[in-house]
């Protein structure tokens, strides 16, 4: 297995649908329910109808009851389109003095998002402006978390 990622010096060197998902990412960051870190994470999808859909990362003063952007964004896409693929995702975050800041997905979200492509049986890209202005693409989630969990469960 190998692990692969491009890296970017900026917006303008994506394809047209790319920036606009980090434009929704970005515009997402203002739904962020986040007074307990500061941390503000919006994130993005494109669907395979062609439709966005956004989330961000909702907090709570019982700490780990609060859900990072990329879980709120993927489950309730999974939720209002009926389970539509995602094609890409995007994940941008600003940090407590409203500077760009990097949202690397924590394991948790990549475990969300590698079920998402066995459930779908194809790949989603994942963009990930950093902090210093490059972007950061995955075309898989397994670049992300190789070997995540499998389970013949259901
Ligand atoms: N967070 C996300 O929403 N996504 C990430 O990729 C990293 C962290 C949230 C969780 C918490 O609300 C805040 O950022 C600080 O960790």
């Amino acid at each position: 297995m190998e692990i692969r990622y491009w890296e970017y010096d900026g917006v303008e060197e994506l394809k047209e649908e790319e920036r606009a998902l980090v434009a929704a990412a970005r515009e997402a960051t203002g739904g962020s329910y986040s007074p307990y870190s500061h941390f503000k994470v919006g994130a993005a999808v494109l669907l395979e109808d062609g439709s966005v859909m956004k989330g961000s990362n909702q907090e709570n003063v019982a700490y780990p009851s609060g859900l990072c952007a990329e879980r709120v964004t993927l489950f309730s896409a999974s939720a209002q389109s009926g389970g539509k693929a995602v094609r890409m995702m995007a994940v941008t975050a600003i940090d407590g003095e409203g500077k760009s800041a990097t949202a690397a997905p924590c394991g948790a979200c990549r475990q969300v998002m590698a079920e998402q492509e066995r459930r779908q049986g194809s790949k989603m890209r994942i963009i990930v402006p950093l902090g210093n202005g490059k972007i950061r693409i995955f075309d898989s989630a397994d670049d992300l978390l190789p070997f995540a969990f499998e389970a013949e469960l259901g």
